[in-house]
């Protein structure tokens, strides 16, 4: 029933937002100044945003939005990781700002793709959810194709490397990583989810392009 209620106000967030225009980035920020400070990053993250290490993310394309809201939280202590912290704690608004429209103008080239002894699975649980434990499906805030939505702060999420999406959901789960937003919806999905489904899931979205 709570979760029900909290569906309904995602839902009506993306409705308002969707009418922003995906095109332009919601944020204004200079890409040149973005990515003369993105020199550091490129080690894990890639040079071009796409990452080298599956337990990294991409950040090429990702929308601006959210990228401005991580980076803050890493930075004010609220999203902790070893590695991430260190990075972010020096940063600016103004660079945050420029970093995530730099990142959001780069095309996402991952050439991944999904494991093919679960992705019946991970298919199930990325379009359909679990009715029997209450999993809600990704594909209504994330979209059929992983794009996710920049208005309402639903992440793209596609050809992420499994062993990354996989962290995150387990992280969601312990409480470890905690949302930024008022709902914590992906604590809510991330623990009704059986290891089982975390791996076919995050080895679906994997291949999704
Ligand atoms: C030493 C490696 C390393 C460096 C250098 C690094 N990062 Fe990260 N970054 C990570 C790791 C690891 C994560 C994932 C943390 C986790 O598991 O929650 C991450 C996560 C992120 C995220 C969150 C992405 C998402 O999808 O939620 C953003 C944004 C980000 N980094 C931006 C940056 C920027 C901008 C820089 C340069 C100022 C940078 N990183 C430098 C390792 C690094
Ligand atoms: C009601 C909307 C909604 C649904 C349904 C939903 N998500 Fe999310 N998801 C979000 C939001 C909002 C965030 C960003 C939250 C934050 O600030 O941490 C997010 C974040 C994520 C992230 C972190 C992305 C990154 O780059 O670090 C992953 C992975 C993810 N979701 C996977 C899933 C999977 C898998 C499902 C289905 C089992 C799912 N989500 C269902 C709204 C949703």
């Amino acid at each position: 029933m709570m979760f029900n209620k909290k569906l309904n106000f995602l839902f009506a967030a993306l409705v308002v937002f969707s009418f922003n225009g995906q095109a332009e980035s919601l944020i204004e920020g200079s890409i040149d100044a973005g990515k003369a400070i993105s020199i550091t990053c490129g080690a894990c993250h890639g040079l071009d945003g796409n990452s080298i290490n599956p337990l990294w993310p991409n950040l090429a394309a990702q929308h601006a939005s959210y990228t401005v809201e991580q980076l803050t939280a890493f930075r004010d202590g609220k999203r902790v990781n070893e590695l991430m912290t260190a990075m972010a704690m020096n940063l600016t608004d103004q660079n945050i700002k420029d970093l995530s429209v730099y990142y959001e103008s780069l095309p996402l080239t991952s050439k991944l793709v999904a494991d093919p002894n679960n992705v019946e699975l991970g298919e199930k649980i990325y379009r359909g959810g679990n009715k029997e434990t209450g999993v809600a499906a990704c594909i209504a805030c994330h979209g059929p194709s992983g794009k996710g939505n920049p208005g309402a702060k639903y992440p793209l999420i596609y050809a992420m490397g499994a062993m990354y999406t996989e962290k995150q959901l387990r992280d969601y789960a312990s409480g470890e990583r905690i949302s930024v937003g008022p709902v914590q919806i992906m604590r809510d999905i991330a623990q009704k989810l059986s290891e089982e489904e975390i791996k076919a899931v995050s080895s679906y979205i994997q291949g999704l392009h």
